[in-house]
């Protein structure tokens, strides 16, 4: 008998299947600094971040949460949560710095030593191709709006898949398109801070043909067991009203938030709504015969980023907008109740209505949360303790939304929390904390916060108790 077999079944009343996996999530640029050891060449966040302006008080990734030098510490720190799984990313830069050509060994080794540390204690791990550090060198060629750019990232996936691809289990191509097509060339909020509708909807369009072109190199080059994936930030959008213009506002986000990438994906088809939509914008002729049917190669699962819900009506929005095409037609409308640091509002319904969503529109594909937390200013009070209460109820909240999701029928596979340590919260810079250890960014001493112990109980009991 193991010590799980023991576990009395009373001790979680909201038991989650055998099998789920219990991860945190962190990326590269976010934990990584060390970004100019090894070989790595800037990326487009180090060359934004240093644009004045751009990030919260100047912050750059160059040290971050120092986690280059700190692989085995932050091993340890899983460890003792417990976690089955751990989903990091892998800085396109530090393997193939000017994203062209041979791989540097130094890069390929520090992710084949973290991958190697993670499997000997007994995490699995979850690699994502793409975490937003686009080359620079592939920017200053065009960036994501060039149809180039799609296909030096299937090599890229080529080279680190034909590296470590026997022993990483999930591999997933892209972390939220949408935000590095939209926020990166619409409104300009994210690296490379380009404003441009046109831009960020061709973006869109090759990020879908690079996911295609990856999937094709990944499957060409890892064994059968491993799998592939791609995670989306899918907006939860709701009508303000029961109007049919606020109806409409809905649909639109739908279109250019939701199914701009879930229609090529899983259908090998465009929105014919969002080509209507964006008609003012472009009649999408860069797109090529057989682009769609490359993005819709098969995956083994979809990945989930959640954190709230995005409610709309009919009216406008400020320029610049990463709502291409939608941006005359939308107004945002903020949601009601409690609000974390982010100024995000907690409404765990949101990722209960996504997750029925995806259950009833794309049946047969496994989900994963592959993100889902919160930012609070937490502090370590006098004792060493790090209180956070909000999060602790932010994560029940969402963690019992995704056991009803479950019982109603999604099949649910696993839960990522987002993060596994405080970091560069992009635009944000160090000014939020998201992570359930926290680190004091003069020192680099990481301590857990309470919600990092309350997550190893229910990692340990399989579930919430009451
Ligand atoms: C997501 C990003 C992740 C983190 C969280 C808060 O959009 O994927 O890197 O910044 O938001």
């Amino acid at each position: 008998m193991t010590a799980l077999d023991a576990r009395p079944e009373t001790t979680a009343t909201l038991r989650f299947p055998a099998g789920f996996r219990w991860g945190t999530a962190t990326a590269a640029y976010q934990i990584e600094g060390a970004a100019a050891e090894d070989g790595r060449t800037p990326s487009i966040w180090d060359t934004f971040s240093r644009i004045p302006g751009k990030v919260r008080n100047g912050d750059t990734g160059d040290i971050a949460a120092d986690h280059y030098h700190r692989v085995s510490e932050d091993i340890a720190l899983m460890k003792r949560l417990g976690v089955t799984d751990y989903r990091f990313s892998i800085a396109w830069p530090r393997v193939q710095p000017t994203g062209r050509g041979p791989a540097v060994q130094k890069g390929l080794d520090f992710y084949r030593g973290l991958v190697d540390e993670l499997l000997a204690s007994g995490i699995r791990p979850v690699a994502t191709l793409y975490h937003w550090d686009l080359p620079q060198e592939l920017e200053d060629a065009g960036g994501w709006p060039q149809r180039e750019t799609a296909q030096r990232f299937g090599e890229y996936a080529g080279i680190v898949s034909g590296a470590l691809g026997d022993r990483v289990a999930t591999w997933t191509t892209l972390n939220e398109p949408w935000c590095a097509a939209f926020l990166g060339y619409g409104n300009g909020v994210h690296a490379p801070g380009r404003t441009s509708p046109l831009a960020s909807l061709r973006a869109a369009h090759h990020f879908n043909l690079a996911h295609g072109w990856a999937v094709r190199e990944l499957r060409s080059r890892l064994p059968a067991q491993c799998e592939v994936s791609l995670t989306l930030n899918l907006h939860a959008v709701r009508p303000l009203s029961d109007s049919a213009a606020d109806a409409d506002a809905t649909r639109r986000i739908d279109a250019v938030g939701n199914r701009i990438f879930l229609d090529p994906v899983f259908h090998g088809r465009l929105p014919e709504d969002l080509v209507r939509d964006t008609a003012p914008v472009t009649d999408w002729s860069f797109v090529r015969d057989g682009d769609l049917e490359a993005a819709s190669a098969p995956i083994d699962s979809l990945g989930i980023n959640y954190y709230s819900p995005t409610v709309v009506a009919a009216g406008s929005s400020p320029a610049p907008s990463p709502w291409a095409g939608a941006e005359e037609h939308v107004r945002f409308v903020p949601a009601p109740g409690p609000r974390t640091a982010m100024d995000w509002p907690v409404d765990a319904e949101g990722l209960y209505e996504l997750l029925t969503r995806l259950r009833d529109d794309l049946p047969g594909v496994p989900l994963v949360i592959t993100e889902n937390g919160a930012a609070y200013d937490d502090y370590a009070d006098p004792s060493g303790a790090v209180k956070d209460p909000e999060r602790v109820a932010y994560l029940r909240a969402h963690l019992a939304a995704v056991h009803r999701a479950i019982e109603a029928g999604a099949d649910v596979r696993g839960y990522f929390l987002w993060s596994l340590l405080d970091n560069f919260e992009w635009a944000y810079g160090y000014s939020k904390r998201f992570g359930i250890v926290h680190v004091d960014f003069a020192t680099q001493r990481r301590t857990f916060k309470d919600s990092a112990h309350w997550y190893a109980d229910v990692i340990a009991r399989g579930g919430l108790s009451s």
